[in-house]
């Protein structure tokens, strides 16, 4: 049937190199074909999908060796004799790799995590309760959003064909800046700045920021979102001070055992290590952590295939590490689960539960993703893993062992508040901005529920060139539907099957850049951009595709003239820009 893998949401960039799971693409096919039997092109206003998706946060997970990125056809933004930007008080030299749109610049300097009372700055503070100063960890954020291409790519290993690079999905200043599309991008500083610290003994941090991804269009994802990371060191103790003159001819190897013992220290003395060793835990801890938390942890720390250790650490340095970072982020979403039960998001009645999947990023190894279960299924939520060796070199610790981890803050929040789309968090309503405060369990009431309406934009692709032909074609058939099938979260971002990536992509078209055109004529006024026809006529030898724009304001009714206005635009500029021939 030819609407199969209708609804799949503007996902392809995300799918290729990030982790969506089978359940949410079945959510949005159930959705997408409940609506087809309208007209393609009517308004007004329906009922609300019961939409729950949250953000994708670690879109990082290709494996070496997996598909080029297809670039950019051509760079928006630069409005023309414009020689220097001006970024957060610091100016940069344009040249033709720019693509910054004024819409995205105008998100610079809100600081939503600093704002007081607003969930993103609550769920931060949250955050750093788990990690806090007085353990070791400094909290900081970094607000100017400009790093260079060899800090968010280069310094962590990210091969040069890594998707992430591309134009279609990262937001260039120029050639060698981009607005930071994640939180790692300041890890090498953050390790090189431990240094000092690490004299005394093992430290961390945590970092707060906003980040940019040229990315897909619905209710869980904006192209400006905001990240957390953290990070733990543990130095190798300087033998010399502690041992005989006589001992220290097995200097390196005592060396290790010290380093190994005080990470054992560390890990015995976590707040939930030591519940369920049956050691007493203080009264004001027991009362802000779901403790009961059940963890589903089947695999082996390390395998030596898929998800190995480095050449310089040891079974025992691994598993101690990972030891350590599994129990304190488990302690973080126990947090995150009482605040929940105490808002009533969720019940109290049955023990929470998370588990534990292989993963890959090109900074960590071995690597993990979490889930969690959130109201009936598995929800990614974070990235970690032990820190490559070469990232603790550069910093200047080389004789050092760390793990890190990143989180998105708005998926974090809309579970922790029940928010059901991320425009929101931009608001400056105060019939949401009213409902949030430090020490209270909320749970988001709805304030206003304005119609949405929907309109279809269909095109034909460019033909392809003869090569590319037989490449394009399905194999058998005219005008076949194309199957889309979505690897689960682990097998995308461990290395899995891209399937959707290959029925998606085209040489000269990419989802990202219709995104672009739709947000910079509709702003916050698009609520979803889906998918939701696709294909291949062997009559006209191209391929053709449908897409439906959902369009909603979180703060009035639209009107039928305002809507019809801004959808022509949109054609108009699909058309002009990108090289598709509008149906
Ligand atoms: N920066 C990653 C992303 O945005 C998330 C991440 C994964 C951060 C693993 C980490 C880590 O520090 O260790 O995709």
């Amino acid at each position: 049937m030819q609407l199969t893998r209708t609804g799949c949401a503007l996902r392809a960039t995300s799918r290729r190199w990030a982790t969506i799971s089978n359940r949410f693409h079945a959510f949005n096919t159930t959705r997408a074909q409940s609506t087809t039997s309208q007209s393609a092109t009517s308004t007004g206003p329906r009922s609300q999908p019961e939409y729950t998706r949250p953000p994708g946060l670690y879109l990082y997970g290709l494996p070496p060796g997996s598909k080029q990125p297809v670039s950019s056809p051509k760079s928006e933004g630069a409005a023309a004799g414009d020689t220097i930007s001006t970024i957060d008080g610091k100016e940069y030299a344009r040249d033709t790799q720019y693509n910054v749109p004024k819409q995205i610049l105008d998100h610079v300097g809100r600081k939503l995590y600093l704002q007081p009372d607003h969930p993103l700055c609550l769920t931060r503070e949250l955050v750093e309760s788990a990690f806090p100063s007085d353990q070791g960890f400094n909290n900081r954020h970094e607000p100017h959003p400009v790093v260079t291409t060899k800090e968010n790519f280069d310094d962590l290993g990210f091969p040069t064909d890594h998707p992430g690079r591309s134009k279609t999905d990262t937001y260039y200043v120029n050639q060698d800046h981009v607005l930071r599309t994640h939180t790692s991008a300041h890890e090498l500083k953050l390790f090189s700045e431990l240094q000092r610290e690490l004299r005394n003994g093992s430290h961390g941090y945590t970092l707060c920021s906003d980040v940019f991804r040229r990315d897909s269009i619905d209710r869980s994802h904006y192209p400006v979102f905001h990240q957390m990371e953290g990070a733990r060191c543990w130095r190798l103790v300087m033998a010399d001070q502690v041992l005989s003159i006589e001992e220290r001819s097995d200097k390196a190897g005592i060396e290790r055992l010290l380093c190994l013992q005080a990470i054992r220290e560390d890990r015995d003395r976590l707040p939930l290590w030591r519940h369920r060793h049956g050691e007493p835990v203080a009264s004001h801890l027991l009362q802000q952590a779901a403790l009961d938390l059940k963890t589903e942890d089947p695999n082996p720390t390390f395998d030596l295939e898929t998800n190995p250790l480095q050449s310089s650490h040891s079974p025992v340095e691994v598993e101690l590490v990972a030891s350590h970072m599994k129990h304190s982020i488990e302690f973080l979403i126990a947090k995150v689960f009482r605040q929940a039960q105490n808002a009533g998001i969720i019940s109290r009645s049955e023990s929470p539960r998370v588990r534990w999947v292989p993963a890959y990023f090109p900074f960590t190894s071995p690597s993990w993703e979490l889930e969690v279960w959130w109201q009936g299924e598995w929800l990614e939520l974070l990235g970690c893993g032990i820190s490559k060796q070469q990232l603790l070199i550069d910093a200047g610790i080389p004789e050092s062992i760390g793990w890190a981890w990143g989180i998105g803050i708005e998926r974090l929040a809309m579970l922790l508040y029940g928010i059901p789309d991320i425009r929101l968090f931009w608001s400056k309503d105060q019939r949401f901005l009213s409902q949030f405060g430090a020490d209270q369990a909320t749970k988001f009431r709805e304030f206003s529920k304005y119609p949405e309406c929907y309109k279809d934009i269909a095109f034909w692709l460019p033909e392809p060139e003869q090569d590319e032909k037989a490449a394009a074609a399905p194999k058998n058939g005219a005008e076949t539907p194309v199957e889309i099938a979505v690897p689960s979260g682990a097998a995308a971002s461990a290395g899995g099957h891209m399937s959707v990536e290959e029925s998606i992509s085209h040489p000269s078209f990419h989802e990202n850049d219709l995104a672009e055109i739709v947000r910079d004529v509709a702003g916050p006024l698009v609520e979803n951009v889906v998918l939701v026809d696709e294909f291949f006529s062997q009559k006209k030898q191209r391929k053709s595709l449908c897409y439906r724009i959902t369009y909603r304001s979180l703060e009035r009714t639209l009107t039928n003239e305002e809507v019809n206005d801004l959808h022509q635009k949109i054609r108009d500029k699909i058309e002009g820009q990108l090289r598709v021939e509008l149906r």
